[in-house]
């Protein structure tokens, strides 16, 4: 534990029925996402994962940030064999591998590694306040958890190597502008936009929910022709199950559907 930390949980976790709310607790170093919290993040994952009445994560940050990026401290003694040794990279792999709906409520910075974080998330609300940006630069590095590959995906090739080279930051409007942000509100309203959407995803078909993140996925992993391949497997398998059933039955006798996840 670092000599300005307390006792406090480096992460904190929250059900809220379906919905389970993680935040990146280390507000006095703007929740900078040590090896420590990295791994705590994993494991709430892997439990979100596991547990079947969990439909949707959010994850936020304490404070005044989403997070500031890995933490610097631990970078400045890092070396290549100490990365390849570590398991550091695990916990970015199962953010990516994420079976169920992530929702990123940005609530301050989101720079390096937060930026990452917040990418690797299949739905970004953001604070007014919120900045993105990937300032590795500066510190003579590039961005090692998918930056230069997911921040062109999201916002095109141009903008991103502005910031990536730069190291500048967008606002959350810019963000919403070019396709960074689903949307934007007040600083107090983030939590609530989030878990607004959360709660709509939590209401659907678990089965199908999960085909589709499945099958979304896949955009930024395959080609086209296999990606709609995948997307029709992904589809037939869910005929047969008694959520497809009763959704289209629902439909038909005007009623909601209640879903079973099976
Ligand atoms: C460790 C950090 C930190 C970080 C902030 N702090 N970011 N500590 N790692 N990433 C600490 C500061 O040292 C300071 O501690 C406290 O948090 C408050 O930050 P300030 O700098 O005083 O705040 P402010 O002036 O408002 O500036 C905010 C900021 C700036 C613009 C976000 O903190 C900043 O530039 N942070 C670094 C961002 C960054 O470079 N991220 C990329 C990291 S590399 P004290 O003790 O002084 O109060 C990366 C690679 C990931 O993410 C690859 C995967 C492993």
């Amino acid at each position: 534990m670092a000599a300005n930390e307390t006792a406090e949980p480096i992460l904190l976790e929250d059900r809220r029925g379906a919905v389970v709310e993680i935040t990146l607790n280390r507000p006095k170093v703007l929740n900078a996402l040590s090896f420590a919290l990295l791994r705590a993040l994993a494991d709430a994952l892997g439990r979100a994962a596991a547990d079947e009445g969990v439909r949707a994560v959010i994850l936020t940050g304490a404070g005044r940030a989403f997070a500031a990026g890995a933490d610097i401290q631990e970078l400045a003694d890092m070396t290549a064999a100490g990365f390849i040794a570590s398991d550091v990279f695990r916990a970015w792999d199962e953010v990516a591998a994420f079976p169920k709906p992530l929702i990123a409520a940005v609530n301050g910075y989101a720079l390096g590694g937060g930026c990452e974080l917040a990418m690797s998330c299949d739905i970004i609300v953001a604070s007014q306040e919120a900045r993105f940006g990937q300032p590795e630069i500066f510190l003579g590095l590039i961005p090692g958890a998918g930056g230069t590959q997911r921040l062109p995906r999201a916002v095109g090739k141009y903008l991103a190597s502005e910031l990536v080279l730069t190291g500048r930051q967008l606002t959350a409007a810019e963000g919403e502008r070019f396709g960074l942000v689903n949307r934007v509100v007040p600083p107090a309203l983030v939590m609530d936009a989030a878990r607004e959407i959360a709660d709509r995803i939590a209401a659907q078909s678990p089965l199908a929910v999960r085909q589709a993140k499945a099958a979304l996925r896949a955009v930024y992993e395959t080609p086209l022709a296999q990606g709609l391949e995948l997307e029709r497997q992904r589809f037939y398998a869910l005929f047969g199950s008694e959520d497809q059933r009763e959704g289209t039955r629902a439909f038909l006798e005007k009623r909601a559907a209640v879903w079973k996840g099976r």
